[in-house]
């Protein structure tokens, strides 16, 4: 059944909401970044185009009950992107995903949205199980999925091509305690 709904989780510091059409131009600005396209889906060069398409397609994914990946509001700007991707509601699990333009890294802005993801997922949602897809070169977003529980649960060799190099991905797992 889909549903249609707002969705606000407000941190110390930022606010993660659905990214609007007035998002567009700032979306260009913070994305259009090879590094954010070396470990997520995110095209490099960024066009307005394609801000367009993922202002347009994350609305869509939300009101299908697919996804939940927000714009991270930060001093009245976007500053990145963080959510619930893949969402499976027999499953009561969802995969986790976030980037952060590159003048606001290195703050606690990842830490900050995914700890709020977590919640989210977890609390309002109800999941049981959250899981994060990373490179294995990608120390930082090792660090931070580690830092809030995480743990390694598979190994995918040759899983993608970066800077013409096979590499592998890792797989992070975690559960939700508290009671169903
Ligand atoms: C990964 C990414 C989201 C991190 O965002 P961020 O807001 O800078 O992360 P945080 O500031 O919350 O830092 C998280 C941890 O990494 C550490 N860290 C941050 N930048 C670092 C750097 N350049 N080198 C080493 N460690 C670093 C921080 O000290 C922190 O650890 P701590 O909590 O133990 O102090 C950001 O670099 C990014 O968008 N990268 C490109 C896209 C990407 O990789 N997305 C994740 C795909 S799985």
């Amino acid at each position: 059944m889909s549903r249609s709904k707002k969705v606000e989780l407000f941190g110390e510091r930022i606010l993660l909401r659905g990214l609007r059409e007035t998002d567009a131009d700032t979306l260009v600005k913070i994305a259009n970044d090879a590094e954010i396209s070396k470990y997520t889906p995110l095209p490099f060069p960024f066009s307005l185009t394609d801000a367009e398409k993922i202002i347009g397609g994350t609305r869509n994914a939300m009101n299908r009950d697919k996804s939940y990946f927000l714009g991270i509001e930060f001093d009245e700007t976007i500053i990145g992107m963080a959510g619930l991707l893949n969402l499976s509601r027999p499953d009561k699990s969802s995969e986790v995903g976030y980037w952060v333009g590159k003048d606001y890294r290195g703050k606690g802005f990842a830490t900050e949205a995914l700890k709020l993801v977590i919640d989210f997922g977890f609390r309002e949602e109800q999941l049981q199980k959250l899981w994060g897809r990373v490179t294995e070169n990608n120390s930082v977003s090792i660090a931070i999925l580690e830092g809030q529980g995480f743990y390694l649960v598979e190994r995918i060799p040759k899983a993608r091509m970066i800077d013409g190099v096979l590499t592998t991905d890792l797989v992070y797992e975690l559960t939700n305690h508290s009671p169903p």
